[in-house]
Formats: structure tokens, sequence, C-alpha cells
């Protein structure tokens, strides 16, 4: 049986104790043909209906795909589909997971919004063609779970970050801990600007993450600083207006991210790692970057 931890006090094992997980070695990425802003569901919306340069958008995407590229990792596309203009943030609408045992399998989301329900079903058709074992939630029972936006697995160990508050509930880490038979650590989100985990927490590797502090609870942060040897903090300018926090680490050496965030690049080079900069701007209108703007998969 698995576990959903939301206090620091219960927090019984050390990193090195949790059974180890394959890193993840590609990324799925779906085409932004069909990306605008049509509606306003997080504050980063606001005033920016209408406003996407679709050209810039593709330009962007295509960057940021050969950046993936860059860093070694192999980019498998599907196309968007007209009328579901977030369908790009690809993070979203699933979890995957790996076992030695089950091989691949994947959770699919039931999204907050009702603009984005339709998403899941057309990308659970890739996972469907690409070998995945296909769970869903009880959707009478849960409310709403944003897939990789909000839950984010440990690097290459079997133990799930989970944020909740905003886009996914509590109740749905209850779910993916017992079906997979992994700790759940819950991150409670209360700032609407930082409305996913994603937006707010980047792993980088077992012992490295970068967190915007002010998007978690003092608890929150307590528990991220009692299991990472390394917490690289944003500020809030570089956090809310870059997104610098939504960066990925795809290979444990190179950051992929939205450029100009200066203070994160630098502590990031301290630490060792290779900064990817790339520019996001069409997608920071929707309120995303580089992180949601693919799903690692294997
Ligand atoms: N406009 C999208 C939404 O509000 C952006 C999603 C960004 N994805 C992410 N994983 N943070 O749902």
């Amino acid at each position: 049986m698995g576990h959903v931890i939301t206090d620091k006090k219960d927090i019984k094992f050390k990193l090195t104790d949790l059974p180890v997980m394959q890193k993840p070695n590609s990324v799925l990425m779906v085409r932004p043909t069909y990306f605008s802003v049509d509606y306003v569901i997080n504050p980063h919306m606001e005033g920016n209906v209408g406003k996407v340069d679709k050209e810039k958008a593709m330009m962007e995407w295509e960057k940021v795909k050969s950046a993936f590229e860059l860093a070694g990792v192999d980019v498998h596309v599907i196309d968007g589909e007209e009328g579901l203009p977030d369908m790009v943030f690809c993070a979203n609408q699933s979890l995957p997971y790996y076992s030695e045992e089950g091989g691949k399998e994947v959770l699919m989301s039931i999204m907050n919004s009702k603009h984005r329900k339709d998403e899941v079903q057309h990308v659970e058709r890739w996972y469907m063609e690409n070998g995945y074992e296909i769970h869903h939630l009880n959707y009478k029972k849960i409310d709403n779970f944003e897939g990789m936006g909000d839950a984010i697995w440990h690097s290459g160990r079997k133990l799930l970050w989970g944020g909740y508050g905003f886009r996914s509930s509590l109740d749905a880490y209850d779910f993916v801990s017992d079906k997979w038979d992994v700790p759940v650590i819950a991150l409670e989100l209360n700032d609407p600007a930082f409305y996913h985990l994603d937006t707010c927490f980047c792993m980088l590797n077992q012992d490295s993450v970068l967190i915007y502090p002010k998007a978690f609870t003092q608890n929150g942060v307590d528990i991220i600083k009692s299991l990472f040897k390394n917490v690289i903090e944003a500020d809030e300018y570089e956090a809310k207006e870059l997104f610098a926090c939504n960066a990925t680490c795809p290979n444990g050496k190179h950051v992929i991210i939205q450029r100009g965030a200066e203070k994160v690049n630098q502590q990031l080079k301290d630490a060792g790692f290779e900064v990817i900069e790339v520019d996001t701007s069409q997608f920071l209108l929707s309120g995303g970057s580089v992180f949601c703007m693919k799903m690692m998969v294997w």
C-alpha cells in the first residue's frame, strides 16, 4: 500500500530507501497548429484573449523541440485538435508510470476546466498506440487531476510529488499511491498565479530542485528542504513573469528554460547544469512554458 504524505513529520524514509524508477528517455509534444488564448482559466491569460501570434508560436515551439533534441531526447509529435487551444500543454492530460514488472502504464487526467476536458481522449490515443496500460480515475469521486502539471516523479525514484489546491484534488493522490504502491508527497499550492506544481517546482536531479518558495505553505517548503540537498530558489519576477520554475531538465544535465531568468541561470550554472535558453513568449500568454509543452514518456 502506498501513502499520501502532507506533513514533514510523516516522512519516515530516505530517498535512497526508495525503489529506483527507470528514467524516461523521450518526450511527447503536441503541434501548436490550433494554439491560442480563447478563454481565461488562470491569471496569466487575463487580457491575452486573441493575442497569440500563431506563426511566432509555431517557431518558438520548433525551437523548444530542437532544444530537447540537442539534449539527446527523442521527440514524438502528435497533431493538435481544432477547438482545443490548450492541448499543446501536454504535461496536463496524463501521468505516465513505468515499472520493471508492469511495464508502461498511464493515468489519464480529469481536466479542471470544461474547455480542456476533450483534450484527454486525443492524448490517450497516443498511449493506446504505444503499448501503455491505461487507467482512469473515478470522475464521480474525484473532481480534478491535471497529470504532470501537478504530479511530478522524483528523478529516478518511485516517489511522486503532487501539487493540489487549484487543478488537482488531494483525493487523486490516494488513487495514484494505491495503484502504483508509491508514496506521494502532497504539496498545497496557495497562489493562483502558481496554479500547477510545475509552475513553482522543477525537478533537476535526484538531489536538486528549483522552486518558488512563496507558492507553497511553510510546511511544504520544509518538506522540500528536508528531501533535497540543493534547493535553488527563483525570485518573484523570474518565477511569475518568466516561468523560470517551469523549466525542465530532461537528462540531469541540461536545463531548458525560458530566456532571461538571469539569477536562476547563474545558480543553475554554479550547480553544474548547462542552461539552454528558449523563447516561449507566446505560450507565456497562456500561463505555460517549457515544462508544460511536453510529456516525458517511456
Ligand atoms: N492555459 C493553460 C491552462 O491554464 C496552461 C497550462 C500550462 N500547463 C502547465 N502544466 N502549467 O490550463
